[in-house]
Formats: structure tokens, C-alpha cells, sequence
């Protein structure tokens, strides 16, 4: 009776223990992809790190219409934001094939066409300078504690577990949840009146914490969306044949179908949609009042309102100039200001040790 109780707290005090150092070294990880995700050694001429295109002050997007690469290419997307894309259940604007984390980063480290990091020709500097230099020793040290011989693996292991940690609810909107909405004024109220209304109809697709089905469904009739933003030539595409997951699934009624965007941290994640070219909230909501955006000047003439492959909810409403105030103020609840201060969010290359 005694040996078997003997070896029961041997036992615990073991599991208690491997759970603890597991820990440990999860958070190592962590700390790790902190640093790779802001190293611009990763790229072919060091010029550019993850966190150029996803920015803390940006939300984690750039500001620009769509990203450039480290060799000046413009990417032909805009670049979304990473604040709890852990929650999401596909990633990227069009690409229903990518549902994990570590498959998304393939894409930026090894995509070719156009180049991206080019992490494959940065790799033999990079190893060289790593293993040189003592600060990234030790972070791959503790990390990998059974491996001494640092991997390319790891390193998509460690920027996917940090990635993974860029989450954040402190909004204005996340403290009205907890106290019925006492902080908010009575504009921001009618905002979001507005925003759940069977009129505008924007709940239905911009649902659950997130604002977006696509941290909510796994079905990708769900997740994938035309809103009528172009009609290239009256011919029913979005330009330079970039007609969303159509690409994929080669089934005509999803072309101009891209993923639904979260709505947190809108403020700070101008210009919007998949190809930037929206500029503002007002113009956002101009585009869904309409029922689609029409275009009739330059390259793109068309009008996305006569889309036919455009979703059956945007249908247009009437919405008066205060409304739309509200609602931008609604939506301006959804910015979490703690972002740029959180040490485990911005650059850990700028800060003095
Ligand atoms: C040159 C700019 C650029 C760089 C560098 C870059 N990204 Fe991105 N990122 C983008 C763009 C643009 C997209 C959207 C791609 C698309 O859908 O076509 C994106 C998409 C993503 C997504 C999907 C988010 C979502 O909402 O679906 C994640 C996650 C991500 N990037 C993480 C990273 C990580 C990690 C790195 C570094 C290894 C990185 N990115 C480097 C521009 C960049
Ligand atoms: C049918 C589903 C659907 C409805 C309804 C809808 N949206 Fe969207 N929303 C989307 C999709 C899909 C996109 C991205 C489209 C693209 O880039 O081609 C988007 C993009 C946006 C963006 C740009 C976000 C960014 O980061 O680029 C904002 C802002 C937005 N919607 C707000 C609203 C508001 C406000 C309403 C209600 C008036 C609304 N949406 C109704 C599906 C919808």
C-alpha cells in the first residue's frame, strides 16, 4: 500500500513537471518566432521582415493599397490583418486549400512567383549568422533544447506559435460586452443597432467576436462572399482574372468571391478589400447602400451591382448621413488601442534589453 502511494507522487510530481517544462518551452518558442517574425535577414536582401507587411500600428496589416515585395513587386492583395487570426478557419483572401497557420506561412517565406521573403535564398546567409551570433543561439537553444542543429522547420514552428499569439480583445466594443454597453454614446449605440438591422443586413456575414464567418464556419458558401465590387465590362469578373476562390474551385458561381475580413481594428487597417481599393468607411458603405460599386470611367468600367455572381444579401438600402456617422462611430468601438503598447506585439529588435 505505502510503495504503490510512493509511486503515485513519483508519478505526479513527473507529469506536473513535464507539463511545466512544456510550458516553458512553448513560451521559448514564443519568444523566438517574437524575434524571426521581425528579422529581416529572412529575406533574400534583408529588407524585409513579416512585421513590414504586418505592423502593430497598423494592426498588423501596411497601409498600403497592396503589399511590396522585398524586390519591389506589388503583390496583387491587400495585406489583412493577423489580430487573432488564430481564430480563423481559412486563411489568405481566395485560398479555401490553406486552413492552418503552418501551411500559410509557406507562402510568404518560399512563394516564387512573384518572389516574397525569399526566404530559400536568404537560408544559407541567415544559418551562417544565427549560429554566430549569440542572441539567436540561446532563443533557438531554449526553444529546441532537444535538437542543437537549428532546422528550417523550427523556424516555420517558432514565427507560427508566435503568430499564433497575436490576440487581443480590448476594445471599446470588448468592454461594452461586459457592461451592457454603458461606455458607449448614443450614436455608437445606434451604430450597432444599425450594423445587427435586417436592413443593412452586415451581422449576417460579419459575425460572431471576430466580425467575420470565416473564424466561425467551416463552410466556405459561408466564408466566401462577392459583394458586387466590379463588373469588368459588364462580363461579370473582378480584373486581371483575380476572381477570387474561382481560381481554386474552377465553379463559374464563385467567381469575385473573397473571404469575409474581420471588422476589429477597421480604423487603423485603411485601405480595405482585397485589392485595397476602397480608401474609406464611407466609401465602404456608399458600395453597400448601392448594392455594388459602379465604375464608369478608366479600366475597370462596369457595374458590380448587376454582378450576377454577387451575393444575394447585397441588395442596397437607404441610410441617411447620420446614420452613417453612427455606424462609422459603431465601428470605430472595434479598435483595441493596446495593440502598439503590448511588449509581445511590436519589434523586440528596437527594444534596449
Ligand atoms: C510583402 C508583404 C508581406 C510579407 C513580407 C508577409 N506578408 Fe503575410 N500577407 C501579405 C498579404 C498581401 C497577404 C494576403 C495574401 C493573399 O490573400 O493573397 C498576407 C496574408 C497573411 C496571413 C493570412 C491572414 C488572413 O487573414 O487570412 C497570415 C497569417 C500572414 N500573412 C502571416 C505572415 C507571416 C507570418 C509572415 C512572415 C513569415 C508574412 N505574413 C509576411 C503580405 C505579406
Ligand atoms: C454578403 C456578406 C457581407 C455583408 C452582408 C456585408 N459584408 Fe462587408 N465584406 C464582405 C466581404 C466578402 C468583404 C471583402 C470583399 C472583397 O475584398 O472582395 C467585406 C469587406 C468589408 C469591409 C472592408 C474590411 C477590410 O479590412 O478590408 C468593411 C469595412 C465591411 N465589409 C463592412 C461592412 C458593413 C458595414 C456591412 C453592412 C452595411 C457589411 N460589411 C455587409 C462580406 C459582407
Amino acid at each position: 500500500m505505502k510503495k504503490t502511494k510512493t509511486l503515485f507522487i513519483i508519478m505526479l510530481i513527473i507529469s506536473v513537471g513535464a507539463l511545466y517544462y512544456k510550458n516553458i518551452v512553448f513560451e521559448n518558442k514564443v519568444n523566438l518566432g517574437h524575434y524571426l517574425f521581425y528579422e529581416n535577414k529572412l529575406s533574400l536582401n534583408n529588407t524585409k521582415s513579416c512585421g513590414s507587411c504586418h505592423a502593430p500600428q497598423f494592426a498588423f496589416t501596411d497601409g498600403y493599397r497592396t503589399s511590396v515585395t522585398p524586390l519591389g513587386d506589388i503583390l496583387p492583395h491587400n495585406a489583412p490583418s493577423l489580430i487573432n487570426a488564430s481564430s480563423l478557419k481559412y486563411f489568405d483572401w481566395a485560398n479555401p486549400t490553406i486552413t492552418t497557420l503552418t501551411q500559410q506561412i509557406k507562402r510568404p517565406l518560399y512563394n516564387a512567383h512573384p518572389m516574397e521573403l525569399g526566404f530559400q535564398n536568404a537560408y544559407s546567409d541567415f544559418m551562417k549568422f544565427v549560429n554566430s551570433d549569440s542572441l539567436y543561439s540561446n532563443l533557438f537553444a531554449k526553444a529546441f533544447p532537444f535538437n542543437r542543429k537549428i532546422q528550417k522547420h523550427q523556424i516555420e514552428e517558432a514565427i507560427s506559435a508566435y503568430t499564433m499569439q497575436l490576440n487581443s480583445y480590448n476594445s471599446r466594443y470588448d468592454l461594452g460586452l461586459k457592461n451592457n454597453f454603458l461606455n458607449f454614446s448614443n450614436s455608437e449605440k445606434n451604430g450597432m443597432k444599425l450594423f445587427n438591422s435586417s436592413t443593412l443586413k452586415c451581422i449576417t456575414c460579419h459575425a460572431g467576436k471576430n466580425f467575420t464567418l470565416a473564424s466561425v464556419s467551416m463552410n466556405t458558401n459561408d466564408v466566401y462572399k462577392n459583394i458586387g465590387l466590379y463588373n469588368i465590362d459588364y462580363s461579370n469578373n473582378y480584373p486581371g482574372n483575380d476572381n477570387g476562390i474561382y481560381y481554386h474551385t474552377k465553379n463559374e458561381k464563385d467567381k469575385g468571391k473573397f473571404k469575409i475580413p474581420s471588422l476589429r481594428n477597421t480604423s487603423k487597417t485603411a485601405p480595405y478589400m482585397h485589392d485595397g481599393s476602397v480608401a474609406t468607411l464611407e466609401e465602404v458603405i456608399a458600395i453597400y447602400a448601392r448594392g455594388g460599386r459602379i465604375e464608369t470611367t478608366g479600366i475597370h468600367i462596369g457595374d458590380g451591382k448587376t454582378n450576377i455572381y454577387k451575393d444575394s444579401l447585397i441588395t442596397g438600402f437607404q441610410i441617411t448621413e447620420s446614420e452613417i456617422k453612427d455606424l462609422i462611430n459603431f465601428l470605430y468601438t472595434l479598435t483595441d488601442s493596446s495593440i502598439e503598447k503590448n511588449k509581445l506585439f511590436i519589434n523586440p529588435h528596437l527594444i534596449l534589453p
